[in-house]
């Protein structure tokens, strides 16, 4: 692997644990002004000192990330479709050349496999993989699940093996019963996304079992912005990712943080 590659990629994954928490903010590219990320300066400031890397478009790194934050960057280069359409539609919507000029420690897009849209987010991958192995850009493949799909191991191992087979250097995927089967046939590290807000003790242990299975960490929104205590979330997902803390000692630094009430 490249060294540039190799490098960014040890920015997001952090060399003490191999594993990141990664701050997703991304939601608006698609979803518009989603609960939570009304004013994403607002959402991410407090934020942002408890985050090992943020993915977010560049709209919002340009104007609601504080320029002196050096927090690693993973950019969503992807997008072009609404919640209104047909979501697997989805082009490249940034030259790698901003990218590179906004210091991208990443770049990332959505594959549909299974979807209408498989086919060509499948080649935009491929694209991206080569732009990215010119200048030394690990590309984070995402794979979307369309609204019919099952999130079951056999899909999602499907979908995360096409992602590392077209060369993405890292995957985001969904958590599943017999995870650690998807894991093992993904040559390359996963992270695993929250998904919806559910209660703060399942987004725990959802992330518990992701990192128990084999995951390198989450890439994880709405259960941190849209919990009643976002800093409490993302602190006890921190300590159950970067400090092995169990589901309850995690829990309760949320807990803590929420001033203790019930
Ligand atoms: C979805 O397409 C976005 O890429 C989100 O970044 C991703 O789903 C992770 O966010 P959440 O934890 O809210 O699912």
């Amino acid at each position: 692997m490249d060294w540039g590659i190799a490098n960014r990629i040890n920015r997001i994954l952090k060399p003490s644990t191999g594993r990141t928490v990664m701050l997703a903010v991304d939601h608006g590219y698609f979803l518009g002004p989603t609960s939570g990320l009304e004013e994403p300066r607002k959402t991410l400031e407090p934020l942002l000192p408890h985050a090992d890397s943020l993915m977010l478009t560049r709209g919002v790194l340009r104007n609601c990330v504080p320029r002196e934050s050096d927090i690693p960057i993973v950019l969503r280069v992807s997008g072009g479709t609404s919640i209104l359409t047909e979501l697997s539609g989805e082009g490249l919507t940034v030259a790698m050349e901003d990218a590179i000029r906004l210091n991208a420690c990443a770049i990332t897009l959505s594959i549909f496999v299974g979807a209408e849209g498989e086919r060509q987010t499948l080649l935009n991958l491929a694209r991206l993989v080569d732009e990215g192995e010119r200048y030394g850009i690990p590309v984070l493949a995402v794979t979307a699940v369309g609204k019919d799909m099952v999130r079951d191991a056999r899909y999602l191992g499907l979908a995360c093996r096409i992602a590392s087979e077209i060369g993405a250097h890292l995957v985001k995927t969904y958590y599943c019963e017999g995870f650690a089967e998807v894991v093992r046939s993904t040559p390359v590290p996963l992270v695993v996304a929250g998904g919806k807000k559910i209660p703060e003790k399942d987004a725990i242990l959802l992330a518990w079992n992701s990192v128990r299975a084999g995951a390198k960490g989450v890439d994880m929104g709405r259960n941190i912005f849209q919990s009643d205590s976002p800093i409490g979330m993302i602190r006890a997902v921190k300590a159950v990712v970067q400090e092995n803390a169990s589901v309850d000692q995690a829990y309760g630094i949320y807990q803590q943080a929420r001033g203790g009430r019930k």
